[in-house]
């Protein structure tokens, strides 16, 4: 059934058609995709074994989260050499043979940039406390005396986005007590100072590396925080705000205007290579017109859309954010794009159906408050998912998603390991159960994530029923739903095509046409008619012409 790409070939470029605009990403979490050797984690010859069911779902191009040099601290994203495999996932090698294989099969990759911070292990932060103040070294990074009689008091107030203070004071070379280094994240994740042209030169090598080894692009971390503010001055956050930096005010570490000449800089560099390599803005930002900055016609390709991500489960709520994407992105000449999960959020089976607040990126476990039914999340989630590969732009699926995967609500304590759950000491969640590997076979060891059985994170008994070769040839499964919405998405166009919304309906209806696509959500609690016209994709059974609660239909004329 997969239907050929519309996009140019891989390496050749199309102005103003780059493959960038329209393409369906799928994210790789490489730790639980797939586990070549055994060990519990995935790794990349992992990935290249399962290229091919990536090939038939669908997809564009893929994603890869971290899988650098790292000591893991936090899953990859602290990174102790940008230019190295890490050995739990292989090696240089096995990742130039993964990219070759997924070339073969017209699937492009990207890679994740971690420029924000780097691992403590990280050899110039190595070499950071071993210098004295002042020095070169620490130059690098972004080391303060501390406040108080004896510095004994951090330099200013903020928080880390993990929990507690987003300093951490070093013991000098001589053993006394000495300054203190910022770390908007973990206290292994110190924040570079990107004012130091040694560190803007070295992320340029970096970029060089993965680019003349053939990468399509960079997913870049933390695009907002680059940049802080002139003295460093005093913050507090809104309680309210999302925990990756969505916060409603202007914190001083997020979104500074010196952030954007990073990436015209690395806009030009990229555009030295043939293929529309492309940079994707992973940026917190509280409105969708200020996350449309970051990609402004010099700057990156691509943002993500978590604006969509955080909107509620709500018809006016979902037409004003489409609204405004598609206005605020068209404004600068980007695409937009859309993304319902990734490994920061609880999976969108579990959270359309959560009934209490739960704050993105937290995650719940089994004393949250408003657990969700899980049968009312996938019939969600389904119909979600269908609404959003009709949207024109670019689309981002998180792996298992087209399984209908829920987020791990049980994990066991002693087996989490989010540097969030310990920061808050066990207050938040953090993001485990979205991060759990996949089922890939039911009646097989691990799921098929492996042959020996091991997984880093236990795997819920009742996935089996989800596993992938369950749902295969299953009309009704969730896998052969993906796989018939990105057939027809690519059939009719739908990435290039413009949307109108219809008239007629109620409050609660989503109603538009994408080209020759009717799409039509019924997210009230009363049946709709549907007009006439052949159902090519329908989130559960359609019996009829009434649509019922919680689905959504493609139609075409
Ligand atoms: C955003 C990443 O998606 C998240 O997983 C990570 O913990 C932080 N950035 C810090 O790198």
């Amino acid at each position: 059934m997969t239907t050929p790409s519309t996009l140019a070939p891989i390496g050749q470029s199309r102005p103003g058609s780059e493959w960038w605009r329209t393409a369906v990403i799928y994210q790789i979490y490489p730790r639980s995709f797939a586990d070549a050797s055994g060990d519990g984690l995935g790794d990349l010859p992992g990935i290249t074994s399962r290229l091919g069911s990536l090939r038939e779902l669908g997809v564009d191009a893929i994603w890869l989260s971290p899988f650098q040099r790292s000591p893991q601290k936090d899953a990859g994203y602290d990174v102790a050499d940008y230019c190295d495999v890490d050995p739990i996932f292989g090696t240089l090698a096995d990742f130039d043979a993964m990219l070759t294989a997924a070339h073969e099969a017209g699937i492009r990759v990207i890679v994740d940039l971690v420029p924000n911070h780097s691992s403590d292990q990280h050899e110039w932060f190595q070499a950071a406390v071993s210098s004295p103040p002042g020095s070169p070294e620490r130059a690098r990074y972004i080391f303060r005396d501390g406040t108080g009689a004896n510095g004994q008091e951090p330099p200013n107030n903020w928080e880390s986005v993990f929990g507690g203070p987003a300093w951490t004071r070093v013991a000098e070379p001589d053993g006394t007590p000495g300054q203190w280094y910022l770390h908007l994240f973990d206290s292994s994740q110190p924040d570079f100072d990107w004012s130091n042209p040694e560190v803007q030169e070295e992320f340029r090598r970096v970029l060089r590396f993965w680019l003349d080894r053939g990468v399509d692009g960079f997913r870049v971390d933390v695009a907002h925080g680059l940049v802080k503010e002139e003295g460093l001055p005093d913050y507090t956050p809104d309680p309210h705000g999302g925990s990756m930096g969505g916060d409603s005010a202007k914190a001083p570490y997020w979104g500074q205007d010196g952030v954007h000449e990073i990436y015209r800089d690395w806009h030009r560099l990229l555009a030295e290579y043939d293929g529309d390599r492309a940079l994707a803005a992973e940026a917190w930002l509280p409105t969708v017109a200020e996350t449309a900055l970051w990609v402004r016609s010099d700057e990156m390709h691509q943002a993500f859309n978590f604006a969509y991500l955080e909107t509620d489960w709500a018809a006016a709520d979902l037409r004003e954010v489409i609204d405004e994407s598609l206005a605020e992105y068209a404004a600068v000449g980007a695409p937009s794009t859309w993304v319902l999960s990734n490994h920061d959020v609880v999976r969108h089976a579990s959270r359309l159906a959560l009934t209490a607040e739960n704050p993105q990126g937290h995650g719940i476990g089994p004393n949250s408050p408003g657990q969700p039914d899980p049968v009312l999340g996938l019939r969600r989630a389904r119909a979600a998912s269908t609404v959003m590969l009709a949207l024109p732009g670019s689309a981002y699926i998180y792996q298992a998603e087209e399984l209908g995967l829920p987020e791990a609500i049980d994990l066991p304590d002693d087996a989490r390991q989010d540097p969030t759950w310990f920061r808050t000491k066990g207050e938040r969640y953090g993001r485990d159960g979205c991060r759990v590997p996949l089922p890939w076979e039911a009646d097989a060891p691990a799921y098929g994530f492996n042959t020996t059985g091991d997984a880093w994170l236990p795997q819920p008994e009742e996935w089996s029923r989800l596993a992938r070769d369950a749902q295969e040839g299953d009309a009704d499964s969730t896998l052969t739903l993906y796989k018939t919405l990105l057939h027809a998405r690519r059939a009719h166009t739908l990435g290039t095509g413009t949307l109108s919304w219809l008239t007629g309906y109620d409050e609660d209806v989503l109603a538009f046409t994408n080209g020759d696509v009717t799409v039509i959500a019924n997210l009230g609690a009363a049946d709709v008619d549907l007009p006439d016209g052949e159902i090519v994709a329908a989130s559960e059974p359609v019996t009829g012409r009434s649509l019922p609660s919680d689905t959504a239909v493609w139609i075409t004329a």
